[in-house]
């Protein structure tokens, strides 16, 4: 890696530098010789999982300027749901979530941002489903609002335990730490609205996310504001 490449965050003690790896995003400090150990361990094996060789057949969706998202789904060539399979395993294992399954793996649909260094910095995991609670704002207008209006509306949307109909549940959804905030989760979701009912669009509304993490909360209330 280049030296602009590395990160240190000052945390104002000497000894407790943390360093970014510029390559694979782990942060962890070079002081520590067991921090060192678990880098080197990670390191080659999240550089190989997210590694895109170049399939022969290759259902791309979307082409940007920086990459392309290609579709897999489970009846696909093996080596394709393995890849699948592989990138979402490491998105889990950021999520921290390990042994949670999918609801139907015979009908996930997985989409992969492959970026134009080849190398899968986005995953997101599609599943047809018929109700989900609502996480996200509805576009309405606040503007006559009271503040308590506003604030049980608020309220009712944080903690929402009705169940609304939804026709596409975004089961995963996963950018590689160093890829985040040039709107490649926005890229992501917007290609589902567009390929996941074929010959149909999805409205915002259609899309409902299970178990947001805080990082997943903050994004999805930004994705349907806009
Ligand atoms: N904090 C605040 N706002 C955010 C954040 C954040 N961490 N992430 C996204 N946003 C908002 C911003 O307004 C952003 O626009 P801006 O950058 O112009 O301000 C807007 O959402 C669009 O963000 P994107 O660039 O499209 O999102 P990104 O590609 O960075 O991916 C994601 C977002 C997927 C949540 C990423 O941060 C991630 O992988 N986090 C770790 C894994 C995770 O928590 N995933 C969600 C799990 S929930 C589930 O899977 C159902
Ligand atoms: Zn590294």
């Amino acid at each position: 890696a280049e030296a602009d490449d590395q990160l240190i965050i000052d945390a104002g003690q000497k000894q407790f530098g943390a360093t970014v790896c510029g390559s694979c995003g782990m942060i962890y400090s070079a002081d520590s010789l067991e921090d060192n150990f678990q880098h080197t361990q990670f390191h080659q094996s999240f550089l190989d999982g997210i590694k895109f060789v170049g399939w022969k057949k290759e259902r791309v969706v979307a082409e940007f300027w920086d990459g392309k998202i290609i579709l897999v789904l489970p009846d696909d060539p093996k080596y394709a749901v393995k890849k699948a399979e592989d990138v979402r395993r490491l998105a889990d294992n950021e999520l921290g979530f390990q042994q949670v399954s999918l609801r139907c793996p015979s009908q996930a649909k997985t989409y992969l941002y492959v970026n134009s260094d080849r190398m899968v910095v986005g995953c997101l995991i599609a599943e047809h489903i018929r109700q989900g609670f609502r996480v996200l704002e509805q576009p309405e207008q606040t503007k006559d609002m009271t503040r308590e209006d506003f604030m049980e509306h608020h309220r009712a949307w944080c903690c929402s335990t009705t169940p609304e109909k939804a026709i596409c549940g975004v089961s995963r959804i996963w950018v590689f730490s160093l890829a985040r905030r040039k709107g490649i989760a926005t890229r992501m979701l917007d290609t589902v609205r567009n390929s996941f009912v074929y010959g149909g669009h999805l409205t915002k509304e259609e899309i409902a996310f299970s178990d947001p993490t805080p990082d997943g909360k903050l994004f999805a209330t930004k994705y349907c504001e806009k």
